[in-house]
């Protein structure tokens, strides 16, 4: 172990700090984390099935898993899948290269993955975590020879910008899923899987809303911020809102991102008929 002073007074050496605190706890819980998250998105995405549920009848309302939505095309001989009447563009193609497994979250999952990859919250755990580079603050991680920072490969992470868009036009279908959650066969009630896909839109807006980049779109631009008028002063006071969600992006990130999970888990678990939803409905 080499235990040389460096530049900045910090020790060399993998994970050689003069921290007396257990830096090592959030790396380490954050990257198990999300990767039970990883793990469990891809599973759930290949089953394709169990992702609908609306109590056996298939009018108007019923619950859809989050991963699943926006239905593009539907294989209505799975079990558990939702009527066509929910696809957006019908019946699964036969077009479609037999490459692709035959699950409506395969299509659509990359739109939300690629804005939560490149948001600078998960940058910064999974730097730490999965690339020691560095562990934490004051500590010495891998050694980055030909670092140059986000101006080569990582240059991709300014995709964030754009795939801000895409995740705000998730909020809003999720939306649109959590307002037919409170419908069966067109009778208005509520049940505990009504609760749930209403919360994950909130949470996923808490997410989007207070992104760094729409931060900038709601307040940037502009030259004076203690002297608001007219206009400026509607996107003062956006701005304000959009800064209080980012102070906290760190639990909106998480939030939504269990949230969105519990969503998918408890659909399957109702849909399989392992689990009760219990509702004004009746069961
Ligand atoms: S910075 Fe995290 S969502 Fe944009």
């Amino acid at each position: 172990m080499n235990n040389e002073q460096t530049i900045g007074g910090y020790e060399a050496g993998l994970f050689q700090t003069h921290r007396p605190d257990t830096w090592w706890l959030e790396p380490l819980l954050t990257g198990l984390g999300f990767l039970s998250f990883v793990i469990y998105t891809t599973w759930a995405m290949f089953q394709g099935d169990y992702y609908w549920w609306s109590a056996g009848s298939e009018g108007f309302g019923g619950y859809l898993s989050p991963f699943y939505s926006p239905l593009l095309f539907i294989e209505e001989s799975a079990a558990g899948s939702a009527p066509l009447l929910h696809a957006w563009f019908g019946p699964w193609p036969e077009w479609m290269p037999n490459l692709i497994p035959v699950t409506p979250a395969i299509l659509i999952l990359a739109g939300p993955l690629s804005f939560r990859l490149t948001c600078y919250y998960y940058r910064k755990f999974y730097y730490r975590s999965y690339f020691l580079s560095p562990p934490a603050c004051a500590v010495a991680g891998v050694h980055q020879k030909d670092y140059k920072g986000e101006t080569a490969l990582l240059v991709i992470q300014n995709i964030h910008r754009f795939t801000l868009y895409i995740a705000i036009g998730f909020v809003a279908v999720l939306s649109y899923d959590a307002f037919l959650s409170f419908f069966r066969d067109g009778k208005f009630g509520v049940g505990v899987g009504s609760i749930i896909l209403f919360l994950n839109p909130i949470f996923l807006a808490g997410y989007t809303f207070g992104c760094h980049a729409f931060r900038h779109l709601s307040g940037g631009r502009h030259d004076c911020f203690t002297c608001p008028q007219g206009k400026e002063k509607v996107s003062f006071k956006i701005w304000q809102g959009v800064s209080w969600l980012n102070g906290r992006h760190m639990f909106w990130a998480w939030i939504s991102m269990i949230w969105v999970a519990l969503g998918d888990i408890y659909v399957r678990l109702v849909a399989k008929g392992y689990w009760t939803d219990f509702s004004t409905w009746g069961n």
